[in-house]
């Protein structure tokens, strides 16, 4: 299993939940891909499934932990979040939602902090946020850096997230610092030279933020040279796009093959067309938490959905747009408020972030797949956005806890 702080231990040997109300493969078959199983059972060995199919069949095992009509479905896939950082916005917060706007500026602040963290303290904030995730159903996360903004400061972000995750993110070129205002080229120049240099070792991604719109943010050319030299050093790439306004984002992370862009909370018929065309490569990576605490207008997912574009959700957690990882809570928002169907936001949640991620092997499952599954207080996949705001996800691994076995 991929995210490992503080998870309750797999137990050892093999386990048969049997009793599955409702089982979600997202094997690709059936409703929008869900591969839905009524009265199902999984037996889990060593961590990995060992076998699926019809309760009533399933094989002897070690344990058998009854589920009593739970549902079961893939954990999910939270494929962006900035968890590597120290000090508090929420009175920024508080003022977005009495009118004031949202530009970047405030990044600045969560620099301050995070540079002023120990490592030890930076260890634990990161920690304690990947156990709140996995304790709402999160079993993958992926990490960026990108509130250090020095060589030390980013390679350490890294460091410590890549402690929790294989799917970290080097976004030294999330803003250019306040010390380096003046002079943009020469922070451009930091980014793909030494801190490049220091961070490719600890990250499997490369992201920036591309946003005209935002003076603290990063241009087209100087994004593109960002994002060349990444892939130079072996990195892949992502990408965070049109959010603020229109903008080169989503052109870009198709043209340099990106596996996915970020926001697209302002697209233009073109920028759909390019995403469509390039659906197999770079997804479109919704995060609906961020209009929700930016008081932005919601991208339109059934529009992208109905064109052919690969959906993605995720949570985007950070101290600025988004202080939320709840992967249920950005279910309940992409069906309420972008014309999402409950069993599309699953399974974009589940396969379509694990596709964002370029992972084949989590958001499904799948025998010879990792047993990283989340248990539904409730009976059907249904409820994650009907029963909005109650804690009803959890990953398997503890469902026997709340079974009282
Ligand atoms: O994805 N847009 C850029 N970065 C983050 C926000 C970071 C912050 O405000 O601290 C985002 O929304
Ligand atoms: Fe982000």
């Amino acid at each position: 299993s991929t995210v490992h702080a503080h998870g309750a231990p797999e137990p050892t040997g093999s386990t048969a939940y049997v009793g599955i109300g409702e089982l979600v493969t997202c094997d690709g078959t059936g409703e929008v891909g869900l591969g839905m199983r009524r009265d199902a059972a999984v037996v889990v060995e060593d961590g990995l499934v060992a076998w699926v199919g019809e309760s009533a069949d399933a094989p002897a095992a070690d344990r058998r932990v009854d589920l009593e009509g739970r549902a079961v479905l893939p954990g999910f896939v939270d494929s962006h979040s900035h968890l590597v950082f120290d000090g508090d916005r929420a009175a920024e917060f508080a003022a977005r939602m009495t009118g004031e706007r949202y530009d970047g500026g405030g990044i600045g602040v969560s620099v301050a902090a995070t540079r002023a963290a120990s490592d030890e303290r930076l260890r634990e904030l990161v920690a304690a946020r990947v156990a709140e995730m996995r304790a709402q159903g999160t079993t993958t996360v992926e990490i960026k850096s990108g509130y250090g903004l020095t060589v030390e400061d980013e390679a350490r972000a890294l460091r410590i997230a890549r402690e929790l995750t294989p799917e970290t993110t080097f976004l030294g070129a999330h803003v250019v610092p306040e010390e380096a205002r003046g002079d943009r080229t020469a922070y451009v120049d930091l980014v793909t030279g030494p801190m490049l240099e220091a961070c490719a070792p600890y990250a499997r991604w490369a992201d920036v933020f591309c946003e005209p719109n935002s003076p603290h943010a990063f241009t087209e050319d100087e994004s593109r040279a960002i994002l060349l030299a990444a892939r130079d050093a072996g990195l892949e790439l992502r990408v965070h796009g049109n959010q603020l306004g229109p903008g080169p984002g989503v052109q870009l992370a198709v043209e340099l093959g990106a596996a996915s862009v970020d926001h697209c909370t302002y697209l233009s018929d073109a920028d759909v067309d390019a995403l469509v065309q390039a659906a197999d490569t770079t997804c479109a990576t919704l995060l609906p938490g961020v209009e929700f605490s930016t008081r932005s207008p919601y991208p339109d997912a059934r529009a992208l959905l109905d064109a052919g574009v690969s959906v993605a959700l995720a949570t985007d957690c950070n101290p600025g747009t988004c202080y939320s990882d709840s992967m249920p809570f950005v279910i309940a928002l992409a069906v309420r408020e972008m014309g999402m169907t409950p069993s599309e936001a699953v399974y974009a949640a589940t396969a379509g972030s694990a596709k964002a991620l370029r992972r084949g092997d989590v958001g499904r499952v799948a025998v010879g797949g990792p047993a990283d599954l989340a248990v539904l207080e409730a009976p059907s996949h249904l409820h994650l956005a009907y029963r909005a705001g109650v804690p009803i996800a959890r990953t398997l691994a503890t469902a026997a806890d709340r079974t009282g076995e």
